[in-house]
């Protein structure tokens, strides 16, 4: 598998936005990845992810093709130490590897460009796909939060999985 992290380009907003405009995707994520995903919150996410100095938002390719995202997001003030995680990969591609691939591409990218020491990621309590990607890559369980996220009028659990350099 030719799996790559690179920076996101506007000419990448049409397949971005094909991919992106997917309930089951939207169902795990936080709500400012929007569903339906239109045009103009690809441009938006587009335009804040080459704004990064170094780029913190990467798009993944597979044999040269995007097929997801992926992004560290270093914290402020007293977490500034911290960077959350977050990804997502087109459903077409699911369950080849390719995110556990991608998480140990970005992880030691992480820790070579920004000033942090730890790297965690918050799944939903019922996301075993993205739990299991994360324990694969190292990351281990530090807290279950009950029932703290409402996403789509339910409570959910939060799992802060975090790996430490
Ligand atoms: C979660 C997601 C990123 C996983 O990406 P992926 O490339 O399909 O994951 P991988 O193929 O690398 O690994 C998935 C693992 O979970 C397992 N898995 C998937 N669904 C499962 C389920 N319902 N129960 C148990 N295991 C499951 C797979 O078998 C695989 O484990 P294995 O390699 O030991 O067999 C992808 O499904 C996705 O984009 N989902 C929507 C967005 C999202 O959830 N983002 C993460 C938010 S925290």
């Amino acid at each position: 598998m030719n799996i790559i992290l690179r920076p996101w380009k506007i000419s990448d907003l049409d397949r971005l936005v094909k991919l992106a405009d997917n309930p089951k995707i939207a169902a795990n994520l936080m709500d400012r990845f929007p569903h339906p995903y239109t045009k103009e919150a690809g441009e938006n996410f587009i335009n804040m992810a080459m704004s990064g100095r170094p780029a913190s938002v990467l798009a993944i390719t597979l044999d040269g093709e995007v097929v997801g995202g992926i992004g560290v997001h270093p914290q402020i003030d007293v977490y500034r130490k911290n960077a959350e995680l977050g990804y997502w990969l087109a459903e077409e591609y699911w369950g080849k590897g390719i995110i556990t691939e991608a998480i140990k591409l970005i992880v030691p990218y992480a820790f070579d460009n920004f000033d942090i020491n730890r790297i965690y990621a918050r799944p939903f309590g019922g996301n075993i796909a993205s739990q299991k990607v994360l324990e694969k890559n190292g990351f281990h369980l530090e807290a279950h939060l009950m029932g703290t996220f409402f996403k789509n009028g339910q409570f959910l659990d939060e799992l802060i999985y975090a790996m430490r350099q």
